[in-house]
């Protein structure tokens, strides 16, 4: 097993076999000598700092109704909202001030927020803030509307394909929605030239160790810039309401098989790690991740942007927390990193 972990860090590569029979294994020594590898690759790379980005959640409204999703439409529970361009833009002033970098524009897919709007926005951002990272999270769109946000400035865009196996995509999502197509924004993107950010949910309903090799090899030839993995946590008001939540450890491992496969990939410490346990966000950070995005939505929508239940927006999941943060990082023996921190192939 020893040798596998070599072959992926020297390669970059495995089969699936192999693949398979990393993610099968539960030997305690092994786990660990991957995730220090993982974590040796990461410093080599960037040192111990870990990038930041301002997350600023602009709308809750949902065309679509994924089965997982706490802002699906069908949920009834949720008291909808949606910020003006002026509320976004003082977000990224108060984020400017704080030293973010980088604004990460997620949301839903609200209609009411259309191109025109979100090209305005994003223009607005550029303008105001022209050293700044825009990236955007706001779903599958046409490939025009993709280019006009890149044109107007947006640098880059996060779109986990949440499962690559199609039967499994169709067990988390309604009929209208369709992997492939997916897929097809993801190529996009890349055409287009944003740094492309992809990922999925560990622990799905539905999941199998042969799902998350297929998503292993696709990561592993779609090379993104930007890999998002985070543990599966149930909400109340979905379908999924009973279903057990993701393994953090399954989480760590593959994050830090991701590390090896794409040692210059931006890797976040994902909320949903940092919701599942305490020490979340530091242990996602020993395994080989090197970005977090502390909460910069204003305070009073943080809880009605709520994908799964018991999301952490506050403290130092928030961007408020960053002396907090910083402090948590020095325990672990990381320094926060106040530079845009695009991706940079070494
Ligand atoms: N648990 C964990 N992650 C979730 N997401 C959405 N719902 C959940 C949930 N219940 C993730 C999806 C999406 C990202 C914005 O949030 O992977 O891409």
């Amino acid at each position: 097993m020893r040798k596998l972990i070599d072959k992926l860090s020297n390669a970059h590569t495995l089969t699936a076999e192999e693949y398979r029979s990393l993610l099968l294994c539960e030997d305690a020594v092994t786990n660990s000598y991957l995730q220090e590898k993982a974590q040796q690759t990461t410093i080599t790379r960037f040192g111990r700092n870990v990038f930041i980005r301002g997350l600023i959640e602009i709308s809750n409204r949902c065309r679509n109704n994924c089965l997982y999703c706490g802002i699906r439409k069908s949920n009834t529970m949720v008291s909808r909202y949606a910020l003006s361009r002026e509320t976004i833009l003082a977000c990224c002033r108060e984020g400017y001030a704080l030293g973010f970098r980088t604004f990460v524009l997620q949301g839903g897919e609200d209609l009411s927020q259309t191109d025109d709007w979100v090209e305005e926005t994003v223009r607005s951002i550029r303008r105001e803030f022209p050293d700044c990272a825009i990236t955007l999270s706001l779903g599958e769109k046409t490939k025009e509307a993709y280019q006009r946000f890149f044109d107007v400035g947006a640098n880059r865009y996060l779109l986990r394909h949440e499962t690559f196996n199609e039967t499994h995509y169709r067990v988390l999502h309604p009929s209208e929605m369709s992997r492939n197509h997916r897929l097809q924004c993801l190529e996009w993107l890349k055409e287009i030239g944003y740094q492309t950010g992809t990922g999925i949910m560990v622990g799905s309903p539905g999941q199998t160790i042969d799902h998350l090799v297929e998503d292993l090899l696709f990561i592993e030839r779609f090379r993104p810039e930007m890999i998002g993995i985070g543990p599966f946590i149930p909400h109340a008001d979905t379908p999924f309401a009973n279903e057990p939540a993701g393994s953090i450890d399954m989480t760590l491992k593959l994050l830090s098989i991701f590390r090896l496969m794409h040692p210059s990939a931006l890797i976040p410490s994902t909320t949903a790690l940092a919701s599942l346990s305490p020490d979340g966000r530091e242990q996602g950070i020993l395994a080989g991740a090197n970005v977090v995005m502390p909460n910069l939505s204003p305070s009073s929508v943080r809880e009605k942007y709520s994908l799964y239940n018991n999301k952490a927006a506050f403290g130092s999941e928030a961007a408020e927390g960053l002396k907090e943060l910083e402090k948590q990082l020095e325990r672990i023996g990381y320094t926060i990193s106040y530079l845009r921190g695009d991706y940079n192939y070494v």
